[in-house]
């Protein structure tokens, strides 16, 4: 058993912006039922003070003379303990967790998250006095960077973790910055957090956390290439003995089309045949011609370039002069929305676009669709094309990341072996998109082969149950590391 303090700048179902929410929502019940002891520290966003039920205040201190109190909680529907940085001063506002209403990030954020980071190092090294000592500090994303950074100035310390959930997002600011936040001049050089004469978060996580692990095998090795890189290949490459992809994986009482609270008609491997009746409800809904036959393409995502926005602007000219339906949810980037939302004008009978967030919608739209739109430019994993799968709603998708190790083609040969699943671009292009889809659809014209592909999809294992257990064999190597030091070996 570890004792493991779990951070993370969003966990679901208290606050959400992508997929870190989803995993740091379901990794954490993953381990406790694998008996690890964890506690999952967050910011106490007003959302997530106004989603949590009850709650006791633990420890109250102060940083840059502003006072935090650590508020204890639980996960709701699980029994995952969870402490609240509650600094009202930063994390008391409205707009989002790390943007302003205008979607501009918050002025201090080096300030919001250096003050998490500071309360993980007091939680790790136990300066509370909160009877709680945890064996493994793991941080995600460039938020907790700095908690490796800080412990590693201390002899007595935990294991320390960085999960990379997406290396595009680094929080870099600048050396005035870094002297305002008092932090140690011993992190500052170029093996430590600077950056180009910057401060960076997330090299605090790569440069001194004991392991780096990423979110799927594939995305391990393309970020060692300048391409995914993002400017810390060279960083990575240093470190690539101490660095490994695990998989995400799902939470299946979420995301379950049999027992699916928010679908019209719940449906398994075995009433496959109910599926459409998800499609005919929602096409009614957003008024679409009513047609269960008409084959329907669904994406919920953030709208950035990652996602594959660009080619698929580019392939919507030929792509709506095709017999199919397109519905798209997300928000992001103003010129994607708008110029999505510009497509719609010239074909309302075939492309719905829903700006905004919507939960219950995301779960509508995989039920309802036969395919799944996710041409992304890199994806560390992805958790769409899971859900998808587990919908029996083909991918189809660049060979990248998370989706080169989860989606298998229908070429031939899988066909043959029953392992494809879903639909692989053979290039990051418009062109390859429009050949791909167009693939999918003369698939869709033959039901026997369809249904294949849809059973083996759904039979697919997307849950945390082996990717846990990759993460406590990890846990388990600082134990007995420790324990070897400890009697002198
Ligand atoms: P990323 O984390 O890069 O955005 P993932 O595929 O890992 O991509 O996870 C995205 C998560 O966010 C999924 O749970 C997806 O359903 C959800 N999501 C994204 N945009 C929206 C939206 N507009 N409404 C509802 N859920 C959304
Ligand atoms: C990031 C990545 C996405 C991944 C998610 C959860 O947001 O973009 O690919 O699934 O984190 O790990």
């Amino acid at each position: 058993m570890n004792k493991i303090l779990y951070i993370s700048s969003e966990a679901y179902p208290l606050i959400k912006t992508g997929g870190l929410a989803d995993v740091a929502g379901s990794l954490p019940a993953a381990l406790l039922k694998n008996s690890q002891d964890v506690r999952l520290l967050l910011p106490a966003y007003p959302e997530v003070l106004k989603n949590i039920h009850r709650s006791k205040t633990i420890a109250s201190t102060s940083y840059y003379n502003l006072a935090v109190d650590i508020i204890e909680t639980r996960l709701p529907g699980t029994n995952v303990i969870v402490w609240l940085v509650d600094c009202p001063s930063v994390f008391n506002r409205p707009g989002g967790p790390y943007t302003d209403g205008h979607g501009q990030p918050w002025h201090d954020n080096a300030l919001r998250f250096a003050i998490f980071c500071h309360v993980a190092v007091d939680i790790a090294l136990d300066n509370y006095s909160l009877t709680w000592k945890p064996d493994v500090v793991h941080c995600n994303d460039w938020q907790s960077g700095l908690v490796p950074a800080l412990l590693s100035l201390h002899k007595k310390r935990p294991a320390t973790i960085f999960t990379i959930h997406n290396l595009a997002y680094q929080g870099v600011f600048d050396h005035k910055t870094f002297t305002e936040l008092k932090l140690p001049a011993e992190l500052w050089h170029m093996d430590g957090v600077e950056y180009y004469n910057q401060f960076s978060f997330i090299k605090g996580g790569l440069a001194y956390a004991d392991k780096i692990t990423t979110v799927s095998p594939c995305y391990a090795k393309e970020i060692l290439q300048p391409e995914y890189g993002y400017g810390l290949d060279g960083l990575l490459n240093h470190r690539k003995k101490d660095l490994l992809g695990i998989i995400n994986g799902i939470d299946e009482k979420q995301w379950n089309p049999g027992t699916d609270k928010h679908l019209a008609q719940n449906y398994n491997r075995r009433s496959l045949n109910k599926k459409s009746i998800n499609k005919t409800e929602l096409q009614k809904e957003l008024l679409l011609p009513v047609d269960a036959s008409i084959p329907m393409i669904g994406m919920v995502s953030r709208l950035v370039e990652q996602k594959g926005l660009d080619i698929i602007l580019q392939s919507l000219p030929t792509l709506l002069t095709k017999p199919l339906q397109i519905v798209i949810l997300g928000t992001g980037e103003t010129h994607f929305e708008i110029q999505l939302t510009e497509w719609v004008k010239h074909h309302p009978e075939k492309f719905k676009v829903i700006i905004g967030y919507s939960e219950s919608l995301a779960h509508q739209i995989e039920a309802a669709s036969d395919l799944y739109l996710m041409p992304s430019t890199f994806e560390p994993c992805g958790l769409n094309q899971l859900y998808s799968l587990r919908y029996g709603t083909l991918p189809i998708a660049t060979p990248v990341g998370g989706l080169a190790d989860t989606v298998i083609d229908a070429n031939k040969e899988n066909i043959k072996k029953g392992t494809a699943n879903g639909f692989i671009l053979k290039n990051k292009t418009a062109l390859s998109l429009l050949e791909t889809i167009q693939r999918a659809l003369t698939f869709y014209q033959e039901p026997a082969i369809w249904r294949q592909l849809q059973i083996t999809a759904m039979s697919g294992d997307f849950s945390w149950q082996g990717s846990a257990k990759h993460y406590i064999s990890l846990y388990d190597k600082f134990h007995v590391k420790k324990k070897g030091k400890a009697s002198g070996i």
